[in-house]
């Protein structure tokens, strides 16, 4: 595809480590429940049959933009949504994600499928990124993202959420073979799906192993960082110029590891101290692109819960400790929650939008 030049660059200029005016914020989560406009579209159907609907999809990714003013759109979808095409039976049925079939043994590992045709199995997914574009024009970036493979086995072997993940720690511990076939199916499924984001127009990606921070050291280094490198080196070796964000909720045991995975960006969560991660950072360069490595984060969604003016000062706390030399994106460390006020989402945005560098 050609690409547009786009009016607000700020956070693409931002993950190629490039000084900007002032840092680009977004919000993960940003298209969701806490928005009465998406409550009001949800309420007419369910999760799912929103997702798959991409005139409603895109019409929801774009709220966000035009109500909060965010310096770059996500597209609206779940990360569990491309295991449907390889075999298992997603629901949202309760609210929360839900495998009604568990992917427990050997023998279902080796059923599940690695989508021929995933630009035609997920072909809502990419036609809701281009309506999306259709609509914004070149206004902002859109950014496409998927669950890494650590995460995604997570729900499949759970079924859903998880506290202790021991089912999937018994799989990986008793039949390690069978739980690196697993990751290697999803990694397949998860470059082929991101690629053909990016052929249908998505400026900028970003992979979520949410949860791969449960695992030792080293084991994240066996079951989780390999197929992180695997999906970065995977598309770039097809779209070199591929901008990747790699997020994990909880990096502080894990981020020697994260750097070597080759993003662009790592987006951190509240738990580590921004100034100490980008002093870290400062010695490394991203393996894929030998670019300084960015940051993104790491405000705790839960300061949304104070008032303006504490929010507006955490705000500033967290930019200061990000430092001035640009190759960094405000945002959450976590997902917003359901229950935050939107003025108050819009202190922290107008918050960094306000600010300048000198
Ligand atoms: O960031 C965005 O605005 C884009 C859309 C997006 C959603 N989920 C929409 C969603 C993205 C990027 C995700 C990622 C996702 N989904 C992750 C990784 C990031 C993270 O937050 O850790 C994970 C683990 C999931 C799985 C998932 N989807 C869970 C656990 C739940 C239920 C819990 C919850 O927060 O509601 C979902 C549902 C979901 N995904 C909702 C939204 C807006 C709420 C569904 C509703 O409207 O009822």
């Amino acid at each position: 595809m050609t690409k547009t030049i786009l009016e607000n660059d700020l956070i693409i200029k931002a993950a190629k480590s490039e000084k900007t005016a002032r840092p680009p914020v977004w919000m993960m989560r940003q298209a969701g429940r806490y928005l009465p406009q998406y409550q009001a579209i949800r309420s007419q159907m369910s999760f799912l049959e929103l997702c798959k609907n991409p005139d409603k999809a895109a019409e929801v990714s774009i709220q966000p933009f035009e109500i909060l003013g965010v310096d770059a759109i996500i597209m609206f979808s779940d990360i569990l949504i491309p295991l449907e095409p390889m075999g298992a039976d997603l629901s949202f049925d309760t609210g929360k994600p839900e495998f009604r079939t568990p992917i427990r043994t050997a023998a279902q590992i080796e059923k599940l499928l690695v989508p021929s045709d995933i630009e035609s199995s997920c072909g809502f997914v990419y036609e809701t990124l281009r309506t999306i574009k259709q609509r914004i024009g070149s206004a902002v970036p859109v950014l496409g993202f998927a669950g890494a493979p650590w995460t995604l086995a997570s729900y499949l072997i759970e079924g859903g959420g998880s506290k202790n993940f021991d089912n999937i720690k018994a799989l990986m511990y008793r039949e390690p073979e069978a739980m690196h076939l697993l990751l290697e199916k999803l990694s397949e499924t998860i470059i082929e799906y991101l690629c053909v984001k990016l052929k249908h127009g998505a400026d900028m990606l970003q992979l979520f192993d949410t949860w791969a921070s449960v695992l030792s050291a080293d084991d994240y280094r066996q079951f989780a960082l390999p197929y992180q490198q695997k999906i970065i080196s995977g598309i770039k070796a097809r779209y070199p110029d591929a901008l990747i964000t790699l997020y994990v909720n909880g990096v502080s045991s894990v981020i020697d590891y994260m750097v070597e995975s080759g993003a662009d960006v790592l987006s951190i969560d509240w738990r580590s101290n921004l100034r100490e991660i980008r002093e870290y950072l400062g010695s490394y360069k991203s393996s894929s692109t030998s670019r300084s490595i960015a940051v993104q984060g790491n405000f705790d969604p839960c300061y949304l819960f104070g008032d303006k003016n504490f929010i507006e000062r955490r705000t500033l706390q967290m930019l200061g400790e990000a430092g001035t030399q640009g190759g960094y994106i405000a945002n959450l460390g976590h997902g917003i929650l359901p229950n935050i006020d939107p003025e108050h989402a819009k202190v922290f945005i107008n918050t960094v939008k306000n600010f300048r560098y000198h």
